[in-house]
């Protein structure tokens, strides 16, 4: 069916069209022609945003597994699901073809019902990028068993938050793992923060990097004797349509994390549906996202979208700069990548190592170039079209987010004109609005405003685990009968999309969705402090980087403000992740604030990029004082 393969821009507009005048007609023309279901649906959309509630397919019955492993053996058997590509490049690539990920995914799936897993409990994952991450993955899913991914680069605190908010009993990890030249002790870390998750009965541990570990009596199981002895053939177990599939964290602007819930039938449609139109995917293309599986971009677009098209997905444990900067173009070239998708903080460290480290690879294999994550700066995109593409690999500059599950606004390449720091259009069946503070809608182009959703597509998460409330709160309060994105936007003349940032208090670093309340949280733990802001500022590689101003209790003494900032630079480290670390902190003696005692961030935003020339009207705070001391005292 042509609808499921757009290949020209008429061909885009007709489809658009038909989506968002037929919503239900044209997704389940899409969901009949296109996968496998034990039994169609009742009811292709139920929804009502004020609820706020949302159904696609209702009644219907799937494993999603049996979409993306089961129904390719009987043509791809032997076709490389997954290409693992190690961290370390003299290892040598490993190939697993659908079959063996049938296998393995059974073998997986059979050793979780052997501890106890059943359908509906949540099992958590905190597993570096090996086979082992996108195995249990598909296994969780083969047998109903909800998944929660953790990022293996979050700390011991972040991990045992997000294993008791959703209750799992069984934590998946490995002895450690490879980043680079280090290794990291994650089993150290799992023990750390399982002291303080009382309902965890059973630890699954992978071996990578075989390390001396301590195995927890009746508690930690090796995983590949348990494998070893598992049958390799087991059935998928019959989900609803809304059974829900996954639990993956997002960071809110205050508050614990959000647990983003995402159902089986709709983010299966969608994310098979984007991928082979996002990436033009063919039959025999070698697709590489460098996202890890920790994050929604790994969900939706290493494992689930490319495996129902029965493509081949690499998979890469390493980082770029291992052994060397050339090592992405290292990998490209060795294995013949056709569609290649990374976050602009990527290219921007690349860009910067200069272009021989590009030349010495040969890089014709290329056809579609992505970014995700952020917005991708001018030079950013030019260097990537230019050195990378050799302006011949169109760049897709995707916008989506955790809670949308798939690619929202996107070009189709080869389909849809680009334009430097555009996301452009619309992807099929979604419909933004850019709304004004009034929540009003404003129509016509060459407006800027609130990016919003005003219909609902497959893939949009359904709730947030534990706390409908909360959802609804973040999400459709802020305008009536519209998901609100948390985005800002500009639609220029021709209806292209730029995406402009957040505008709440979420700050995106190297792609990383931060909340500033957890980090002043951490800081504030710190004996010394009395009170702390976070900020984002303008960084050349990591987009935004992290300005803390603090101030200190008075105890009648100086400290040595260097020895502080290592001190909270620690604690941030050990309660969120290293990756949450302040580039720049200021100690000060008070931080503006509003008469109802709000610290006005807006002020200490525009201080800590540079941009003091107009601040605005500090008349009206409550100590109007402290910010000339603040500008003054700058970093
Ligand atoms: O601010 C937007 C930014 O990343 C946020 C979503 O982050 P997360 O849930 O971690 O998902 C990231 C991967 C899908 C968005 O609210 N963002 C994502 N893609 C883009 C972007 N900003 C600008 N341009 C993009 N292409």
């Amino acid at each position: 069916m042509s609808n499921y393969h757009i290949k020209h821009l008429e061909e885009y507009y007709q489809v658009y069209r038909k989506s968002v005048r037929e919503p239900e007609k044209f997704w389940e023309e899409v969901a009949e022609e296109h996968f496998l279901w034990r039994k169609k649906w009742d009811k292709v959309l139920d929804w009502d945003f004020n609820k706020p509630e949302v159904k696609w397919f209702e009644g219907a019955k799937l494993n999603i597994t049996e979409n993306c492993i089961d129904r390719h053996l009987a043509t791809r058997a032997d076709k490389t699901a997954i290409l693992f590509e190690p961290n370390d490049p003299n290892e040598g690539a490993e190939h697993i073809t659908y079959r063996q990920l049938y296998e393995r995914v059974n073998q997986f799936a059979n050793v979780l019902k052997q501890q106890g897993v059943k359908k509906g409990d949540r099992v958590c994952i905190y597993v570096p990028m090996i086979p082992e991450l996108a195995i249990s993955v598909l296994a969780c899913a083969r047998i109903g068993a909800i998944h929660s991914v953790v990022f293996a680069g979050f700390s011991a605190t972040a991990l045992s938050t997000r294993i008791n908010d959703s209750d799992c009993k069984l934590v998946i990890t490995s002895d450690g793992s490879y980043r680079g030249s280090k290794t990291i002790d994650l089993k150290g870390i799992v023990d750390e923060a399982l002291e303080s998750c009382p309902n965890v009965e059973t630890v699954l541990v992978a071996k990578r990097i075989n390390s001396e570990i301590t195995m927890k009596e009746g508690r930690d199981k090796w995983l590949q004797p348990l494998l070893d002895n598992a049958s390799k053939e087991g059935k998928a177990e019959v989900m609803d349509a809304e059974d829900p599939l996954f639990i993956l964290y997002t960071s809110g602007s205050t508050g614990l994390p959000k647990g983003m819930v995402h159902t089986t039938g709709g983010y299966m449609v969608y994310t098979a549906y984007t991928f082979k139109n996002a990436f033009q995917y063919r039959e025999n293309d070698v697709y590489w996202c460098t996202a890890d599986i920790g994050w929604i971009t790994g969900h939706s677009y290493i494992v689930y979208g490319p495996l129902a098209n029965g493509a081949t997905t690499v998979l890469f444990e390493g980082v770029p700069s291992y052994p060397n900067f050339g090592r992405f173009w290292d990998i490209v070239q060795k294995h013949k990548v056709t569609q290649f998708y990374t976050a602009p903080t990527a290219i921007r460290a690349l860009a910067k190592q200069g272009a021989e480290l590009v030349e010495a690879y040969d890089l014709s294999s290329l056809k579609v170039l992505g970014s995700v994550g952020e917005p991708i700066n001018e030079e950013a995109w030019h260097w990537y079209n230019d050195t990378i593409g050799k302006k011949k690999s169109p760049i897709i500059d995707s916008w989506w987010q955790t809670e949308t599950g798939g690619i929202m606004i996107t070009p189709i390449p080869y389909v849809t004109p680009t334009k430097p720091t555009y996301a452009t259009l619309p992807f099929i069946g979604i419909q933004p609005a850019l709304m004004d503070e009034n929540g009003k809608e404003l129509k016509g182009n060459q407006v800027e405003g609130r990016l919003c959703i005003k219909f609902p597509w497959p893939s949009i998460a359904r709730t947030i685990w534990g706390n409908h409330q909360r959802y609804k709160d973040t999400y459709f309060s802020a305008f009536e009968n519209m998901y609100f994105t948390g985005d800002g936007a500009i639609r220029d003349e021709v209806g292209y999309y730029r995406i402009t940032g957040r505008v709440d208090d979420v700050i995106i670093v190297s792609g990383h969705n931060l909340g500033t309340a957890p980090i002043e949280d951490a800081i504030n733990e710190h004996p010394a402090v009395a009170e702390s802001a976070i900020v984002g500022f303008p960084h050349d590689v990591k987009g935004s980087a992290l300005y803390g101003y603090v101030t200190l209790k008075d105890i009648g003494e100086t400290r040595n403000h260097d020895n502080l900032r290592i001190e909270i630079n620690q604690l941030i480290s050990d309660r969120i992740g290293p990756i949450a670390k302040l580039d720049k902190i200021q100690f000060t003696n008070g931080l503006p604030k509003t008469r109802s005692g709000k610290i006005m961030r807006r002020i200490l935003r525009k201080i800590a990029s540079k941009e003091t020339d107009n601040l605005g009207d500090t008349s009206t705070l409550l100590n109007p004082e402290c910010v000339q001391e603040i500008m003054d005292t700058s970093l």
